[in-house]
């Protein structure tokens, strides 16, 4: 995403959300911001930071991804389909300019054994891969572009 945003002659800051601030915020036209699922959540650091810049990030164009693996599944990979990002801007009470939802990757020689046991009971239960050798990436970089361009597009 920050390649193909430079490739249109924008700067990018990319950060992890621990070390952005509200000077950052301040110092910048646009903010994407993007968190990942695990176990049926969004890292609270993210949700802490948007719940305490809310006014800043209201006050400017913004954007907000969702990376999860529910999101491989067509008819919950959209804003207003899938159950992550619908309970977290709920929950948040925001609204950022641009919603995106990206399928993620699933590695499963990566994780430890209890996380890979939880996902592969997961995956059973969802009719997805169990195989303990399963390193796909489900993203659709595409998809990922065209966010990118409506982000550089966004005003
Ligand atoms: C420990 C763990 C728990 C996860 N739990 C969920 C989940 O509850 N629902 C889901 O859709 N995806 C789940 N995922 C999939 C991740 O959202 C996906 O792998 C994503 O690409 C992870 O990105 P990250 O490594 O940058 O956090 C989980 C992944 C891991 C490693």
């Amino acid at each position: 995403m920050k390649t193909f945003i430079e490739s249109q002659g924008h700067s990018v800051t990319l950060l992890p959300v621990e070390e952005a601030t509200a000077a950052t915020l301040a110092n910048h036209d646009k903010v994407v911001i993007g968190a990942s699922i695990r176990y049926g959540k969004h890292q609270k650091v993210v949700i802490d930071f948007i719940e305490q810049n809310k006014t800043q990030l209201e006050s400017k164009p913004s954007a907000f991804y969702t990376v999860n693996l529910v999101a491989r599944k067509p008819e919950k990979c959209q804003p207003s389909t899938n159950p992550y990002i619908l309970k977290l801007l709920a929950q948040l009470d925001w609204k950022p300019d641009l919603e995106g939802v990206f399928a993620g990757k699933l590695n499963y020689p990566k994780y430890g054994f209890i996380d890979r046991n939880m996902i592969r009971f997961i995956m059973w239960m969802t009719k997805g891969p169990t195989d303990p050798k399963t390193n796909i990436e489900f993203t659709d970089w595409k998809r990922v572009d065209q966010f990118a361009q409506s982000i550089c597009d966004m005003q």
